[in-house]
């Protein structure tokens, strides 16, 4: 592994310059398991040592933590960072398990000074809209949004899990920089209406788990046997039961292509995703999550390989035949409204 940066991309047609690999930092104290902060500190230093730039987190990462969390390292690099917060899942006091999606104005202007405030920073660099409420009209939640950029709270607009419509709806009211979706090897549905309206608006797309929330890399088959129980993709219907073994053996192909590579088999899927960029015509950064310095540098990595049309074409037909929804509800993605 050199320790040659990674190229970078803009995001949208103004938005942001980043490092063409994002830093998803979910896991680093929420929803997957045990962690180890001193890690997970170490994988942060060691991105940005590569050119990782775009640092993702949410308002409802852990309740807040995950932003407290990240504070600190966002501070000691502010200029050399771009940091990508979100909201709209609301955390009902009587009930901190479940969440509420709201895209409500007085809803967001008090979330936007509460990431400020636990990220401890003047302003987000980037500011997705997480979930859509369809009882808010799309155009009134972006001109709330609008807002905040005007008043200098924010500086880029982003928007996740939303359909074509409801991005072109969106961009007339104030231009946005990029749409986070999931989008890997396993999950390709955007691919028929969001993606083009993406490119045909020059917003640029941030797959998120582009490595099939680690499915991919061959780390775990069956969620409820190789996960602990406060794991939550214990809940997500592909990887668990016959479902997951069928899935399990859709990862052959990759694993082939892998070998004969000498790569790892998130490097495929990674490589994969990257490469969406040239395929589909638009900016693309997937975010890979880890808290893991070493995976950090294998993940980087992975942006160095070009998969062939041989290999491109074997890997085709994988995420048509994947069993098993990606969310419990589907309403929670866009191709559930689509
Ligand atoms: N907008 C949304 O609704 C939404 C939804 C989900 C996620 N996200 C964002 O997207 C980011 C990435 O998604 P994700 O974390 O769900 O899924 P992912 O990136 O597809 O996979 C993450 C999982 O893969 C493991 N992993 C990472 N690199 C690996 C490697 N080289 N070898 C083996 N295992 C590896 C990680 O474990 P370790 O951490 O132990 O390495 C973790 O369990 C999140 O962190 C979050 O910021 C957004």
């Amino acid at each position: 592994m050199t320790d040659a940066r990674i190229p970078t991309v803009r995001l949208g047609t103004d938005g942001p310059e980043v490092g063409v690999q994002g830093l998803g930092c979910m896991g680093m104290n929420f929803g997957y398991g045990p962690t180890d902060a001193g890690q997970a500190r170490a994988a942060l230093d060691r991105a940005l040592e590569l050119g990782v730039t775009l640092y993702d987190t949410a308002d409802a990462y852990g309740a807040g933590e995950n932003e407290r969390f990240l504070s600190p390292f966002f501070k000691a690099h502010r200029d050399e960072v771009v940091i990508a917060t979100k909201f709209a899942l609301s955390i009902p006091p009587d009930d901190p398990t479940k969440r509420i999606i709201r895209n409500d104005a007085p809803y967001i202007r008090e979330a936007v000074e509460a990431s400020l405030k636990r990220l401890d920073v003047d302003v987000i660099d980037l500011y997705y809209m997480h979930r859509r409420d369809v009882n808010v009209p799309i155009e009134e939640t972006v001109g709330t949004m609008a807002e905040l950029v005007r008043e200098g709270k924010v500086k880029h607009l982003g928007l996740s899990e939303v359909t074509a419509d409801e991005l072109r709806a969106a961009h007339a009211v104030h231009p946005i920089a990029a749409v986070q979706s999931e989008w890997s090897l396993f999950s390709r549905d955007i691919e028929a209406r969001v993606v083009p309206a993406a490119r045909d608006l020059g917003v640029a797309l941030v797959p998120y788990s582009p490595l099939g929330r680690g499915f991919l890399t061959g780390s775990f088959t069956n969620a409820e046997q190789d996960l602990t129980p406060d794991d939550f993709r214990r809940q997500q219907p592909r990887f668990t039961g016959e479902n997951a073994a069928a899935n399990a053996a859709l990862l052959e192909p990759i694993r082939a292509i892998a070998e004969a590579r000498g790569a790892t088999l998130g490097q495929i899927a990674l490589a994969w995703a990257q490469q969406r960029a040239s395929v589909a015509g638009l900016p693309v950064v997937p975010i890979p999550g880890t808290r893991k310095p070493g995976r950090v540098e294998e993940n980087v990595a992975a942006t160095r390989i070009t998969l062939t049309e041989d290999e491109l074409a074997t890997l085709e037909p994988i995420a048509s035949r994947v069993s098993g929804d990606r969310y419990p509800d589907m309403r929670f993605a866009s191709a559930g409204r689509e």
